[in-house]
């Protein structure tokens, strides 16, 4: 478990898959990520069980501490021990929680535990170009662009670029 000022990181339990399933109907919520396929318990009991028993993907639970209400999800995958390098994602799915700096504070305990405790060096991500909040929040959290993957999404109609981001654990601890 992972204590911020405001937030809490913890394990996914299964009581929490119904917020997932609400949050990944919603196309406000789902437009600037790779997902699009509809969602059920069942669908996510599934995705829920195949995450336990894999050793390259942690996720963890975003609660407020104060009110324990879950509002989103973070994690790392594609963990490569031999490279030390993971991939970051976040989702704030709870609409009425966006703009309060939570996405900015669950990245940074996240990075810090990445960093700190898994011993990686290289945190990396993905965003649609088109995403001004999420690549706000990377920059804000250390983050520094690499690239632009032209056209690598189709989405909405049309083709969508992705910026690839990344923060190196001697930036992060230097800050
Ligand atoms: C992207 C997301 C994680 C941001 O979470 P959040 O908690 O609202 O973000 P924060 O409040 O920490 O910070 C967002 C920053 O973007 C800014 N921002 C938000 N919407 C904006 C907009 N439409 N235009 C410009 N800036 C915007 C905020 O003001 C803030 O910047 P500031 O700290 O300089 O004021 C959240 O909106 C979300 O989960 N969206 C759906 C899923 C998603 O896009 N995930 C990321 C995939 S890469």
């Amino acid at each position: 478990m992972l204590k911020g000022t405001n937030l809490t990181l913890r394990a996914v339990t299964r009581d929490d898959l119904p917020h997932y399933v609400e949050w990944f109907s919603d196309p406000e919520v789902t437009r600037h990520l790779l997902w699009f396929l509809p969602v059920n318990m069942d669908v996510e009991t599934e995705w829920y069980e195949r995450q336990l028993k894999d050793s390259s993907v942690l996720n963890f639970a975003i609660v407020i501490t104060a009110t324990q209400k879950h509002i989103g999800s973070v994690s790392l995958g594609k963990i490569d021990h031999k490279n030390q390098v993971a991939e970051l994602g976040i989702v704030i799915g709870d609409k009425t929680e966006w703009g309060k700096g939570y996405c900015r504070e669950a990245i940074r305990l996240l990075l810090g535990y990445g960093f700190n405790t898994l011993n990686l060096n290289r945190i990396f991500l993905h965003v649609f170009t088109e995403n001004i909040a999420g690549k706000k929040c990377y920059e804000h959290c250390g983050f520094k662009l690499e690239g632009e993957l032209r056209e690598a999404t189709f989405s909405n109609g049309k083709y969508i670029n992705h910026y690839i981001m990344s923060v190196l654990r001697r930036e992060f601890l230097s800050k």
